[in-house]
């Protein structure tokens, strides 16, 4: 998506405040300003009481383990999305995935197409590496994504403002279990231990679901610890009391669009 394309209207709504300053104008350029304020960045859940456990990089392998083991409590997951990172997010398998967690109440968020190190790409990169996730998402599910979690947590002004006018928040994390850095599964399920002893006020959490050991041996830790605790497990949108999609309507057809 071009920049200046973005500006003109912009630039438009500005003159015609200035020329004719009717209320509504007005709103119209508070609007347009609001729309081009960089994201929020977000690194911590605010309603008491929560853990947002996050899962990135998938679609692979193992998403439907996540979102039974949370269907069993009660509770919620986040995935944080790829499109072209470890699978397809076009396999029929992989899309599937993400069709089941998404109709449980699951959230699906962007983490941009291909995992990509947002700060090394101009303008027009970042804008491509987050349209054809949200198209794909909105294909397969009917939900555009409220929230985006940038690869390796990175991000500089440029990405902070693309995400702003896609109307999207950044969302980082407040606990590492450390699975994507080389932690063992014995210290990943020690630092939940630790972490539901100190008993915070609430939990934002990192993890990836492209490792079965994540799923299958520290997340049934996580949950057992936590949930001795009494947290809630929930979703990033309702961590905050906020909606998870921009938009929802109906999800699509398969066609001969559906490729990586
Ligand atoms: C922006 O996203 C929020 C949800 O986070 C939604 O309520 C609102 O309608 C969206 N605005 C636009 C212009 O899509
Ligand atoms: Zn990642």
């Amino acid at each position: 998506m071009p920049r200046l394309s973005l500006l003109l209207p912009l630039l438009f709504v500005s003159a015609l405040t200035t020329a004719y300053a009717t209320p509504e104008a007005k709103a119209a350029e508070y609007v347009e300003l609001e729309a081009r304020a960089p994201a929020q960045v977000i690194s911590r859940c605010t309603v008491p009481n929560t853990v947002a456990l996050t899962f990135d990089d998938g679609p692979y392998l193992y998403t439907r383990g996540i979102v039974d083991q949370l269907e069993a409590v009660g509770g919620k997951a986040t995935f944080f999305v790829n499109g072209n990172n470890w699978g397809c997010i076009y396999d029929s398998d992989k899309a599937g995935n993400i069709k089941y967690a998404y109709d449980r109440g699951h959230q699906i968020a962007s983490h941009t197409w291909a995992h990509r190190h947002l700060n090394s790409l101009t303008w027009d990169q970042i804008h491509d590496e987050m349209w054809r996730v949200e198209l794909a998402l909105s294909r397969i599910t009917g939900g555009v994504p409220a929230f985006m979690r940038p690869p390796y947590g990175e991000y500089n002004n440029l990405v902070r403002e693309a995400a702003g006018i896609r109307n999207q928040s950044l969302v980082l994390w407040d606990f590492d279990s450390g699975d994507s850095t080389g932690s063992s599964v014995s210290s990943q399920k020690t630092k939940y231990t630790n972490l539901a002893n100190s008993r915070p006020s609430t939990i934002l959490s990192l993890q990836h679901e492209v490792y079965q050991s994540t799923v299958n041996e520290v997340l049934p830790h996580a949950i057992s610890q936590l949930r001795a605790k009494g947290y809630t497990f929930v979703t990033v949108a309702d961590c905050l009391g906020t909606r998870k999609y921009q938009r929802t309507g109906p999800a699509q057809a398969r066609d001969s669009n559906w490729h990586c």
